[in-house]
């Protein structure tokens, strides 16, 4: 107990409860919906935090015809038809970027990818230190490579200069979301439902984000 409460025994929840002036974007890839959610739920805990939000989604890389031979990426692509794209300028925009993403083979998806891969003029020209980030992951298996993607981002953004914010173990909430300190994760079944329940981990990871953007920001002025 004594490891625990010097874990948890911090003033972070007081850092978190104070307004901020962090502009938060959430940029992810989900083709049928689970990493939106993430995305939501993360919107919702950094606003709570008094951050100023955008959700944004990467662009749609697949050819139509991918898109139209499963039926739930067809229904989610048609339902966040409504979603802004990410742009270049909403990565300048951002003091805090929380990414989520489906695995892939253990690896982020090439959508992602494809998208960070655009950002190598923003990165020659330093608009990318310390971007305050962190990231989320889902997948089908319990160990099907979440915590693999979530590294895998990490590995862009150490690139960049950003400051990696994982959630660690900084709150008991992550240990009934199956206890992935690198980001929050979760599994989904074969109807597409998730399997832990994170929602509670997912809003203290954006809290926690924001909260440390909130601390660079204010070194820096
Ligand atoms: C090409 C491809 C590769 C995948 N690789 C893995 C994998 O390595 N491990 C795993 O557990 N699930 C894997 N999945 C399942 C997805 O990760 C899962 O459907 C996704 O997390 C659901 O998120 P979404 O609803 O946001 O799209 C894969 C799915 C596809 C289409």
């Amino acid at each position: 107990m004594g490891f625990l409460s010097k874990l948890f025994k911090n003033d972070s929840k007081k850092e978190m409860e104070s307004m901020s002036n962090v502009k938060l974007a959430v940029i992810y890839y989900s083709s049928s919906g689970t990493n939106y959610q993430l995305a939501q739920w993360a919107e919702e805990g950094a606003k709570e935090a008094g951050a100023e939000v955008k959700v944004l989604k990467v662009p749609e890389t697949a050819p139509q015809s991918a898109i139209e031979s499963n039926p739930a990426w067809k229904k989610h692509h048609e339902e966040t038809k409504n979603v802004p794209e990410v742009t270049l300028e909403d990565l300048e925009w951002a003091d805090a970027i929380i990414f989520s993403v489906p695995t892939r083979f253990g690896n982020m998806p090439s959508q992602m990818k494809a998208f960070l891969d655009t950002t190598g003029g923003l990165w020659f020209n330093g608009k990318l230190v310390n971007k305050v980030v962190s990231a989320m992951a889902s997948a089908q298996n319990p160990h099907g490579g979440q915590e693999a993607t979530i590294l895998s981002l990490y590995t862009t953004m150490y690139h960049w200069g950003a400051i990696v914010a994982a959630p660690g173990y900084t709150d008991p909430v992550t240990f009934a979301a199956g206890g992935n300190p690198y980001g929050t994760s979760v599994t989904v079944d074969q109807d597409g439902n998730m399997v832990e329940d994170v929602q509670a981990a997912v809003k203290h990871q954006a809290k926690r984000t924001v909260s440390v953007a909130e601390m660079v920001k204010k070194s820096h002025n």
